[in-house]
C-alpha cells in the first residue's frame, strides 16, 4: 500500500493562498470546516461568500473510497464513463459481504466462495482503472482509510455513511451515493449544500471508565438522530486535544448517527503521533508546514458562539460512561441511571452477547482497554456470563494485538474472533437461535442499534457503549452492572471490584502486519479483462440508458400513485436484496414494492391498466415495458428520503418509467433521478396530486421546449376521456437538461471522453 504523498503535498501547496483569499472575502476568522471547504472549491480560489445551509457549491474532493456492497453499482457505472483511470485516488474495500459465524478463518473461506464472483469483479475493475483494492479479510473501509489514507485538511467522499470516521485525522470526509462517487472518479465536481456549523467544545479530561465513545453517545443524546442534519460538527478545546486520534475517529464515526454531514477535529499532537505510528512521517512534515491552516483561526475557539450556528459544551471530567439504546443510538443512559431505566422500561437485564470492534471502535487503545478488564476478570477467577466476540477493524490491528498478547487475553474468556470485516454490525451474523425471535439484550461498541440490525431478531435489544464497558457488562452478564460502584462475585463467591480500564494509545513496539491484503492496481490496466458471467444472478454489465428521442412523451400510464412516506427503502429495499446490488435487472424486482398505493392503501398491489388486474409493481411495470408503453410514478412529499442509493433511481429508469411527479423531493434522490436521465418533477399546485386517477394516461405537451426555469405542462386523460392539464415544476439547470437529453449524466461524461 502507498499513500499518495504527492497528492497531499499538492493540496497543502494551494491551501494558504486559498484559505487567505476566503478569509478576506468572508471578512472574519474562519473555522476549520470553512478552511477545508474553501480550499476545496472546484473553481479554485474563493470569489464569493457561500451562505451556510443555503448555497449549493461545487467541490473537488481529494479521494474516494467504496465498500463492496456499494462499489458494485458504482464501478459498473464508472465502466461507462469512458475513462482509462480514475481521476482521483480511489480505493475499494471488501468488508460487507462476510458472514460472522464460526470465526475468522472459516467465515472468510465461506465468503470467498459464496461471493467469489463479486470479489473477482471488484478486483479486476480496480486493477484496470487504477483503484487500490483491499481484499476480503483486509479490514473495514473506515479503519483502513484512517490507517492509510486520511490526512489533516483533506476532503474525501465515500460510498458509505460512516466515511465520516476520517474526521478523526482532521479530514472532511462525507458519505455519498455511488453516482456521486462516479462523478468524482470521472474527474467531475461534486456538489454539496454549504453546511451549517455546530461547534462542540470539550473541556476537562477523560479519565477512569469514560472513553471517547461516551462523548458521542452524549452528543447523540443531546442532538438526537436528526440534530446534525445539514451540519458539520467541529470539535475543539483542551479535552479534544488530549484525546487520541483514534478516539477522535470514534466520535466522528458516530456523527452519522446524528445525521451530520460530517465531523472533524483540528490538527494536533495526537494526530501527529498516529500518523508517525502508521508510517506517515512524510504527511506530518507536510502538514506541519501548513499547521495553522489545519485548525480554526484562534479567535474562533476563543469566542465560538460568534462563529458556529450552534454550540455545545461538554466537560469531560464530569462525563459518565453512557449506554445508548435500545433500538436507537440517541437514547442515552448514563451508567449510574441504568438500573432504574432498565427496570422502568422492562429491558431484559441479562446480557447475552458482548461485541467489540467494527469501524467505530477498533483502535489499539480500544482493544487494550477492553482487554485490561478481561485480564482482571481472569485473574480474579470470574467466569464471564455472556458470550464475547470481536471484529477487528483491520488486519494490521488484528496482527498487532495478536503479537502483543491482547487476543490471547480475550481468548482466555472464550472470545470469538471474527473476520476483519463488518459482520454483526451490518446484520452479517449467523447468531444461533436468533430466528426464534426471543426478547434479549446484547451490548456492542458499534455505531447503529436499530431493530434487527445485528441479528435480524426484532426483539434483540442492542445497546451501544464503549469497548471497555462492553467487556464489563459481558463479564457481569448484566445490563445494569455499574463497574464504577458495583462488585462482582468470582467463582469462589468472593466480591471483586474491577479497576478502571487502562491501555496504550498506540502499540509500544509499533504496528505490524504480515499480509495487509492490499492489491495495487496495474500501472497500465488497458489489457485487463473484466469478466462478468452473462448467467450471473449477482452481477450484470450495464448498457447505457437510451437518449431522449426529442419528442413529447405521450400515452404514458400511471404506474403507481404513492401515498405518504416513500423513502429509498420503499423504492429499493435493502435486507435480502443486498445481494443483487450489482445486478440491475434482478434488483429491479424490488422496485417500489414498499410504496403504499394511494388507491387501495396496499403495498405492492397496483392496477395493470392493460389487463385491469392488480399485480406487484415490478410485474406491472415489466408488462408496460414489454408493450413499449412509457409510465409515470406519482408521489407525495419528501419522496426519496433516506439513503443516497442510486438503485432507487436506476430501477425505474431501467424498467421504463419516464418521470417521477411528486409534491416534493428529498434532494439527493431528485439529483439521482436527474443523473439517470429521468424527469424529476413537482406539482406546481400540490393539490393537483388529487387529480391523478388510477386509470390515467399522461401526455407531455411541451417537453420539446424543456428549459431551465420553465414549468412543463402535462395532460391527464382520465378513463372517461375527460382531460385536464396541469403545470409541473422542475429544478433542472442547462447542464442537467443535457443529462436528460443524453439519457444520463454518465452518457454525457462518456461522450465528452470520446470527443
Ligand atoms: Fe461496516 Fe458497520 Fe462500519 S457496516 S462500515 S462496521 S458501520
Amino acid at each position: 500500500m502507498a499513500f499518495d504523498i504527492e497528492m497531499i503535498k499538492k493540496v497543502y501547496a494551494s491551501m494558504a493562498e486559498r484559505v487567505d483569499a476566503a478569509r478576506e472575502i468572508v471578512g472574519r476568522p474562519l473555522t476549520l470546516t470553512e478552511k477545508i471547504l474553501y480550499s476545496h472549491l472546484w473553481d479554485g480560489k474563493a470569489t464569493k461568500v457561500y451562505h451556510r445551509g443555503a448555497d449549493y457549491v461545487d467541490f473537488a474532493p481529494d479521494r474516494v473510497a467504496c465498500q463492496d456492497a456499494t462499489a458494485q453499482m458504482a464501478l459498473l457505472q464508472f465502466m461507462h464513463a469512458g475513462k482509462k483511470r480514475v481521476a482521483v485516488p480511489t480505493t475499494v474495500h471488501c468488508d460487507h459481504l462476510i458472514l460472522a459465524k464460526n470465526g475468522a478463518k472459516s467465515d472468510l473461506a465461506v465468503a470467498n466462495t459464496q461471493s467469489k464472483e463479486v470479489f473477482d469483479f471488484l478486483s479486476s475493475v480496480s486493477n484496470k482503472y487504477g483503484i487500490g483494492f483491499w481484499k476480503p479479510g483486509s479490514g473495514i473501509i473506515h479503519q483502513i482509510v484512517l490507517e492509510n489514507y486520511a490526512f489533516p485538511g483533506g476532503m474525501m467522499i465515500g460510498t458509505d455513511s460512516h466515511t465520516v470516521n476520517a474526521g478523526g485525522l482532521g479530514m472532511l470526509a462525507i458519505g455519498v451515493g455511488g453516482a456521486d462517487a462516479v462523478d468524482v472518479m470521472s474527474g467531475m465536481s461534486w456538489e454539496l449544500k454549504f453546511p451549517k456549523l455546530i461547534g462542540v467544545k470539550l473541556t476537562g479530561k477523560l479519565s477512569g471508565w469514560t472513553a471517547p465513545k461516551d462523548v458521542i453517545l452524549k452528543v447523540a443524546d443531546i442532538l438526537t438522530v436528526k440534530g446534525g442534519t445539514g451540519a458539520v460538527v467541529e470539535y475543539f478545546g483542551e479535552g479534544a486535544i488530549a484525546m487520541s486520534c483514534t478516539g477522535k475517529g470514534t466520535i466522528c464515526n458516530m456523527g452519522a448517527e446524528i445525521g451530520a454531514t460530517t465531523s472533524t477535529f483540528g490538527y494536533d499532537d495526537a494526530m501527529r503521533r498516529y500518523l508517525v505510528a502508521t508510517g506517515r512521517q512524510e504527511v506530518v512534515a507536510a502538514a506541519d508546514a501548513v499547521a495553522s491552516y489545519l485548525t480554526a483561526d484562534p479567535e474562533v475557539y476563543a469566542n465560538p458562539e460568534q462563529y458556529f450556528d450552534q454550540l455545545i459544551e461538554i466537560n469531560l471530567s464530569d462525563l459518565e460512561p453512557h449506554i445508548n439504546g435500545p433500538f436507537t443510538p440517541d437514547r442515552g443512559t448514563p451508567v449510574s441511571k441504568m438500573k432504574e431505566e432498565a427496570a422502568a422500561n422492562g429491558w431484559p437485564i441479562k446480557v447475552e452477547w458482548g461485541l467489540i470492534g467494527s469501524c467505530t471502535n477498533s483502535s489499539y487503545e480500544d482493544m487494550a482497554r477492553a482487554a485490561s478488564i478481561v485480564e482482571q476478570a481472569v485473574t480474579h477467577g470470574i467466569t464471564p456470563k455472556a458470550e464475547f466476540g470481536i471484529n477487528p477493524g483491520s488486519e494490521q490491528i488484528r496482527y498487532t494485538i495478536e503479537r502483543d498478547g491482547i487476543i490471547a487475553t480475550f481468548e482466555k474468556m472464550g472470545t470469538k474472533v471474527f473476520t476483519n470485516a463488518c459482520g454483526p454490525c451490518i446484520g452479517q451474523w449467523d447468531r444461533a437461535g436468533a430466528d426464534k425471535g426471543e426478547k434479549n439484550t446484547i451490548v456492542h461498541s458499534f455505531n447503529r442499534n436499530f431493530s434487527k440490525r445485528a441479528d435480524g431478531n426484532p426483539n434483540t435489544h442492542a445497546f451501544v457503549t464503549s469497548p471497555e464497558m462492553v467487556a464489563a457488562l459481558a463479564i457481569s452478564g448484566r445490563l445494569d452492572f455499574n463497574p464504577l460502584t458495583d462488585s462482582l462475585l468470582n467463582d469462589n463467591g468472593e466480591e471483586v471490584k474491577l479497576n478502571a480500564p487502562f491501555g496504550d494509545e498506540l502499540p509500544k513496539r509499533g504496528f505490524d502486519v504480515e499480509e495487509d491484503g492490499f492489491q495495487a492496481p496495474a500501472a497500465d490496466g488497458s489489457s485487463v479483462q473484466i469478466l462478468v458471467s452473462p448467467t450471473s444472478d449477482r452481477l450484470q454489465l450495464l448498457a447505457p440508458f437510451e437518449a431522449w428521442d426529442g419528442k413529447n412523451i405521450t400515452g404514458a400510464k400511471l404506474l403507481i400513485k404513492a401515498f405518504g412516506k416513500c423513502t429509498t427503502d420503499h423504492i429499493s429495499m435493502a435486507g435480502p436484496w443486498l445481494r443483487f446490488r450489482g445486478h440491475l435487472d434482478n434488483i429491479s424486482n424490488n422496485m417500489l414494492i414498499g410504496a403504499v398505493n394511494a388507491f387501495n392503501q396496499k403495498t405492492n398491489e397496483i392496477k395493470n391498466q392493460l389487463t385491469g388486474v392488480y399485480e406487484p409493481v415490478p410485474t406491472v411495470q415489466r408488462a408496460y415495458k414489454a408493450a413499449g408503453i412509457p409510465s409515470i410514478v406519482v408521489g407525495d412529499h419528501n419522496y426519496g428520503e433516506g439513503s443516497s442509493r442510486e438503485h432507487a433511481a436506476m430501477e425505474p429508469r431501467f424498467l421504463g418509467v419516464k418521470a417521477v411527479l411528486v409534491k416534493s423531493f428529498a434532494r439527493i434522490h431528485e439529483t439521482n433521478l436527474k443523473k439517470q436521465g429521468m424527469l424529476a418533477l413537482t406539482f406546481a399546485n400540490e393539490f393537483d396530486y388529487d387529480k391523478i386517477q388510477e386509470d390515467d394516461t399522461i401526455n407531455f405537451l411541451d417537453l420539446t421546449e424543456f428549459a431551465a426555469g420553465k414549468p412543463l405542462t402535462i395532460e391527464l386523460v382520465h378513463s372517461n376521456e375527460a382531460r385536464e392539464t396541469i403545470l409541473v415544476n422542475h429544478t433542472y439547470n442547462e447542464s442537467q437538461i443535457g443529462w436528460f437529453v443524453a439519457g444520463s449524466a454518465l452518457n454525457l461524461i462518456a461522450a465528452a471522453g470520446q470527443a
